[in-house]
């Protein structure tokens, strides 16, 4: 039974921020239920939000971010990570970070090129040409790799926390059951700390820009401790994921919006953003979503087109050389021809409640990164501040960590525990895809962008069969990904469910057309939901 200091499930910026934030001394597990880069954190495009131009301030970074979250934000949050947006620049380019420079330097000495996106009022985007996360993510992994204090897990799948409830000073977590996916072994892992950093749940709705591993895992292991889980209706839905039906998403940045890409009913030069928002396509990104939605089911549309050919082409390639090449070859010319686009499911804004310390309900759970509700997102994320927000709290998880360091805290497993898991023999595997399958299905008809109460009652009654079947099914069966992660999805969908229908009103990322106008008969609250209530 391995034991260590502090156990980061997950693998992405908010994973490898927080175990390259600890202390050499301290003992370090990262786990990941895939490769190291298999997470969201890898995929990202568009960048990273800082203050830096001569023209921007603290102020108007915090005031689009309060704007854009329609009222829900947490001030304090949002201005503690604007704030520490040029240290995590700094800190990505001590670890070799390369990023998009800028051959005419700012007069204050930035050299970076800012682009814009989406609720930004002023250039402040950081990137790497149009695959931002990638370098993010090469730049974590090759730091990790310095590293002789941080153990890298790959494979290996955290199924639930490991709880001691009569620990000295109340509950405290101690650790995660993992699943060793080669061998099909479940060990305890045991730690002083553990830090959550399992990404987002995107992958609840059938059309998602998101990796598969996207499915919520650490929201639901928090919320089977007894967590308190905020916000979980709020789901952005991403206006640009390029339409080819049958091929794995692709996201078209919104950065290509931020520089000059227009949006138009397809076939036609009309820009329907035109008149619908002072923005226009840079409006909030639930404004734009919901816009191409109208035009989508009004029209009978596939699709809308995203137009950036009226630039320059070796301005596209130079700003956006892997969309380019993606649509390449996929038999499209951005630089002549325009791009098929759709909404699709992209970033999960509640999440586990944590402080700004990154602590959790539960004494020694940390939770940092999209898993989290920190407060600084509201109603609806505003681009690029999600690799930013991972960053700010795994540093500030880490100093917490070191802070109540107890090295005579002995982590146990407690008498009588078990693993969650059983013995019998599981599901056949078609017959989880097919739960799954039908998770997606209807959370994307009755929990999308335009939503309805009865519509959301009726997918809770068909919802909960199947969140039954999983539920005891992947109790009593020998552990298997799949199994697991699908009874996580229904989790998570009754969660999204059970919070939109709480919230009666529409605001930000949550529309429902029983509700169209924002609740102003008293202040704006978050949902904040628990197992226990
Ligand atoms: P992730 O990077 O998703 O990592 C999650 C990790 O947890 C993975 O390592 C996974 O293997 C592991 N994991 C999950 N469950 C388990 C389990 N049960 N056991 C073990 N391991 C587990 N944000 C921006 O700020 N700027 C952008 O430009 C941007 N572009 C984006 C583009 C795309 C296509 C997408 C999908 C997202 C984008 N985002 C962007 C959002 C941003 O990328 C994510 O919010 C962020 O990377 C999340 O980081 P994370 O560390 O929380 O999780
Ligand atoms: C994008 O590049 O459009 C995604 C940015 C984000 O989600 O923050």
């Amino acid at each position: 039974m391995a034991t260590y200091d502090v156990l980061i499930i997950g693998s992405g910026a908010g994973g490898l921020g927080a175990a390259l934030a600890l202390p050499a001394h301290l003992s370090v597990a990262v786990v990941s239920k895939g490769l190291l880069a298999q997470g969201a954190t890898n995929w990202a495009q568009g960048g990273i939000a800082s203050v830096l131009g001569a023209d921007d301030s603290f102020d108007l970074h915090v005031e689009d971010t309060l704007v854009a979250g329609a009222g829900l934000c947490h001030a304090d949050a949002v201005r503690f990570v604007v704030e520490r947006a040029p240290a995590v620049i700094d800190r990505l380019a001590a670890y070799g970070i390369e990023l998009t420079e800028d051959p005419a330097a700012l007069p204050n000495g930035v050299h970076y090129h800012l682009t814009r996106e989406g609720g930004h009022s002023r250039r402040r985007i950081v990137h790497a040409a149009d695959a931002t996360g990638r370098a993010v993510q090469l730049c974590l992994q090759e730091e990790l790799a310095r590293r002789q204090n941080i153990a890298a897990l790959e494979n290996t799948l955290a199924i639930d926390l490991i709880i001691d409830r009569h620990a000295p000073g109340g509950p405290r977590c101690v650790g995660a059951w993992l699943l060793d996916r080669a061998t099909g072994r479940v060990v305890p892992a045991l730690a002083r700390s553990v830090v959550l950093a399992t990404g987002g749940a995107s992958k609840v709705y059938l059309h998602a820009t998101n990796p598969e591993g996207a499915t919520g895992d650490g929201i639901a292991m928090a919320w089977r401790a007894g967590c308190r889980v905020a916000n979980m209706e709020f789901v952005q839905f991403h206006p640009t994921c390029l339409y080819m039906p049958g091929d794995k998403p692709f996201l078209i940045t919104e950065a290509m919006r931020g520089e000059g890409g227009q949006l138009k009913l397809p076939g036609t030069d009309t820009r329907f953003m035109v008149g619908q928002h002072p923005l226009a396509e840079l409006a909030p990104r639930d404004i734009v979503a919901r816009a191409i939605h109208h035009e989508m089911t009004t029209r009978g549309l596939t699709h809308v087109d995203l137009d950036i050919s009226h630039q320059p082409a070796a301005f596209i390639e130079e700003h956006f050389p892997t969309i380019a090449a993606h649509c390449r070859a996929v038999g499209i010319d951005i630089t002549r021809q325009p791009i098929p686009v759709v909404p699709a499911a992209h970033y999960t804004c509640g999440g586990i409640v944590t402080d700004l310390a990154a602590r959790s309900d539960l004494a020694g759970l940390y939770a940092v990164g999209e898993c989290a509700f920190s407060g600084l997102h509201g109603a609806n994320r505003m681009a690029s501040n999600s690799l930013l927000e991972c960053l700010v709290f795994a540093d500030a998880a880490a100093a917490d960590i070191v802070q109540r360091f107890d090295p005579a805290f002995v982590p146990l497993v407690p008498a009588f525990d078990a693993p969650p898991v059983g013995n019998a023999a599981p599901p056949l595997e078609e017959i989880v895809a097919g739960w799954a399958d039908a998770i997606r299905a209807l959370m994307w008809r009755e929990a999308g962008i335009v939503r309805s109460v009865e519509g959301m009652q009726a997918a809770q009654l068909e919802l909960a069969p199947i969140a039954q079947a999983a539920r005891v099914a992947t109790l009593a069966s020998r552990p298997r990904a799949d199994l697991i992660e699908a009874g996580n999805l229904a989790a998570i969908a009754e969660m999204i469910l059970r919070s939109a229908l709480l919230r009666r009103e529409s605001r930000g990322g949550h529309y429902v057309v029983d509700f169209p106008a924002l609740d102003v008969s008293a202040p704006p609250a978050d949902t904040v939901i628990s197992r226990a209530a």
